[in-house]
């Protein structure tokens, strides 16, 4: 798959955590593609619209103590963001790996 275009343009990847780990992902780029680019294949393929009216992106962000969800498709990644919670159709099992692994 060429995912040359599929991405905004970035200079770096920023630190996320997603359910716990820590994950890097390219800035300027939404949270979905965010979650593409760490699961290349099923987020490629899953059921989503990309354009906010579906919602079966949502993620739900840690913020102090509270919870909020947000719609990934139109959220764009910050440094430090913790998704605590995803929708049933973001399937991150399959992992590219690689990619985005953080150590
Ligand atoms: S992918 Fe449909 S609302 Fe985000």
């Amino acid at each position: 798959m060429d995912t040359s275009e599929m991405f905004q343009p970035y200079d770096r990847l920023v630190e996320i955590e997603i359910l716990g780990e820590r994950r890097m992902v390219p800035e300027n780029n939404s949270l979905l593609r965010c979650l593409q680019f760490l699961s290349i294949e099923s987020i490629s393929y899953g059921d989503f619209c990309w354009n906010g009216t579906c919602i079966e992106c949502q993620v739900w962000l840690k913020q102090g103590d509270k919870e909020k969800g947000v719609i990934a498709c139109r959220t764009t990644v910050a440094e430090g963001m913790r998704i605590v919670r995803l929708a049933k159709a973001i399937d991150l099992a399959e992992p590219t790996g690689q990619l985005g692994v953080s150590d």
